[in-house]
């Protein structure tokens, strides 16, 4: 589907977005694996929750959401039924991964797919690792999905070091822990998104700046309550929408202000960004508060290395913060853009090259400078929903009119974001 958007002048109002994607999947999975009824509010409901939640009907699981909230049923420690067809994580990596680290534990063998995207991104980062716990996993030639799980008898607990900062591979990890007596624990040289040790109770601690993560069946979950504060990277494009345009005041209510996800505002504030916190409060074991924005002049500051895993999903959006700001907007490290929905820098470099604008493309990240030379561009999706949607707001603030194609795939983790758009400028 291509769709034009049209140019803006102000932003202003309130905003309520919908719930964390990570958060979401993780209360879905959890919640599947506990014995009895959890509940589930401000769920997103989203293409890849929707790949998630089909995975564990799939295995057995009740799954509903009769009103305000999800209700899921559970099936307890080992309780998990065998499915009858493949899994189907769509276009998730998230579900991928993290239902790899359970799936590998089960007695049962299962299989794994996902859609054409999908199908290109790493799977052996979590293979190899959850092989060392004596999981018996096949893999396809290009060392992705199809996945094959099958039963072992030789299951051990291990201590790992994560070779990549991917939050992905650490919840993997703890999945699989789950299932056994030994403690298993998960290090990191560098941190990513903490949900699921957060939501498991793991024991933490830190030794030389490296966090040390345990887990066994202590912390296996029980049924309980979740509310999915919402979403901060869906956030963050309605953010750097309202710093960007003149006379613009916003306020986004509910958001997660989980510090390991809170570094966007951090670099937005360090740009000169007008960004105000307020109300916070924690529920359910994550912090949540409202950000109130208003249009600021932004220069280009150095993004360090030990912030790119807090920022991965908002750099598309950050790009497009940097283009408006004074200086060159520069980031570096960032190599794992490359396996994302789509490859995100080759996609952000080639949309920029569209603008006349110089690019520079390295293995590990982009540089853009110069002025906008072209107009009337029609910028490509890559099918990847942060795309989409960065070049949705950066062409609504120049452009009279410009198209986005396979706007669709915005459906990922906001279907709403046009109506939300809409809601909010004149
Ligand atoms: C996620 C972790 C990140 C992020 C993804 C969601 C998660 O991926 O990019 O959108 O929910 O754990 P990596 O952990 O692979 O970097």
């Amino acid at each position: 589907m291509i769709q034009t958007i049209k140019k803006v002048n102000r932003v202003y109002g309130e905003l309520k977005l919908p719930g964390d994607k990570s958060i979401s999947h993780r209360a879905v999975m959890l919640s599947s694996l506990t014995k009895g009824k959890s509940k589930v509010s401000n769920l997103l409901e989203s293409a890849d929750i929707k790949s998630t939640i089909e995975c564990f009907q799939k295995l057995g699981c009740a799954i509903e959401n009769p009103g305000n909230e999800y209700v899921i049923k559970g099936k307890g420690f080992y309780g998990l039924s065998q499915p009858r067809e493949k899994l189907d994580a769509g276009n998730s990596g998230t579900t991928a991964r993290l239902i790899s680290g359970i799936l590998a534990m089960q007695k049962f063998s299962s299989v794994l797919t996902g859609d054409e995207s999908l199908s290109k991104r790493p799977m052996r980062r979590v293979a190899e690792p959850l092989r060392l716990m004596g999981a018996k996993i096949k893999l396809s030639k290009q060392e992705s999905l199809p996945v094959e799980f099958f039963p072992s008898d030789n299951l051990k607990a291990i201590n790992y070091e994560l070779p990549v900062a991917s939050a992905q591979v650490k919840s993997a990890l703890l999945l699989a822990g789950l299932h056994l007596d030994d403690k298993s624990t998960v290090i990191e040289k560098i941190q990513t998104r903490d949900h699921t040790e957060r939501m498991l109770n793991c024991e933490v601690s830190f030794y030389n700046e490296q966090k040390i993560i345990s887990v066994s069946q202590e912390n296996y979950p029980i049924a309980k309550e979740y509310v999915v504060p919402s979403d901060i990277s869906s956030a963050s494009f309605f953010i750097v929408f309202t710093l960007l345009i003149p006379g613009s005041e916003l306020m986004i209510k509910d958001v997660s202000l989980n510090p390991t996800r809170t570094g966007i505002i951090k670099v937005l504030q360090n740009m000169g960004g007008n960004i105000e916190i307020g109300n916070v409060k924690t529920i359910a074991g994550e912090e949540l508060g409202d950000i109130i924005v208003r249009s600021s002049s932004l220069k280009n500051v150095e993004i360090e290395k030990e912030i790119i895993p807090n920022i991965i999903d908002e750099i598309p959006i950050l790009s497009v913060a940097g283009l408006f700001a004074e200086g060159t907007f520069k980031i570096k490290h960032a190599e794992e853009l490359r396996h994302k929905e789509s490859d995100r820098i080759k996609s952000l470099c080639h949309n920029y090259r569209l603008l006349g604008l110089e690019v520079d493309e390295f293995e590990d990240g982009f540089s853009i400078s110069g002025d906008i030379k072209n107009k009337n561009i029609f910028f490509e999706s890559f099918h990847d929903h942060r795309i989409a949607m960065a070049f949705s707001i950066l062409t609504s603030i120049i452009f009279d009119e410009s198209q986005i194609k396979d706007f669709e795939c915005v459906s990922i983790s906001n279907p709403q974001f046009l109506s939300q758009l809409k809601s909010i400028t004149e």
